[in-house]
């Protein structure tokens, strides 16, 4: 799979997440989240160390790749805050909506404005072998966590 066809995965993923909150009463929506947060920590975890860093190597994608960082900083005060609060929180509803209009936002700069320039800026050979690194860290970041959630 190369690189984009597996971001997509991830993006796909997490909106049909999206579209059972919104399909679900409250009480449901803490488990959601925590799957939302899991799939989040692993993809922005790729982005990050893998694909970000690649993009900014070129003029013409710097910019955008910055925003994103952005964004993924944004989102992750919000997954963090979501996380802490109790469970009984008035601000769970409100906060989980703002995330994940935010995150939707910053899906379709990806989808829309993003991968359109990479595919024009890297040849089919670098988005597998960039979409190979990823799915490896994937798999190592996963590990790690569930190593983390055990001690
Ligand atoms: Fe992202
Ligand atoms: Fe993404």
């Amino acid at each position: 799979m190369n690189a984009i066809e597996l971001l997509k995965e991830d993006h796909n993923k997490v909106s049909r997440l999206f579209q059972k909150v919104k399909a679900t009463e409250e009480s449901k929506h803490k488990k959601l989240f925590e799957k939302i947060k899991e799939e989040l920590d692993v993809h922005t975890h790729i982005e990050e160390t893998i694909f970000y860093p690649k993009l900014k190597e070129h003029k013409e994608l710097e910019d955008i790749t910055l925003e994103g960082i952005e964004e993924h900083h944004q989102a992750k005060i919000f997954l963090r805050e979501l996380f802490n609060l109790s469970d009984d929180s008035e601000k769970f509803e409100p906060k989980l909506k703002v995330l994940m209009e935010d995150i939707t936002h910053h899906v379709q700069e990806e989808e829309g404005e993003m991968f359109p320039k990479v595919k024009k800026v890297f040849d089919e050979a670098t988005l597998h072998e960039l979409g190979k690194q990823m799915e490896k860290e994937k798999q190592s970041f996963k590990k790690s966590q569930t190593a983390n959630a055990g001690k």
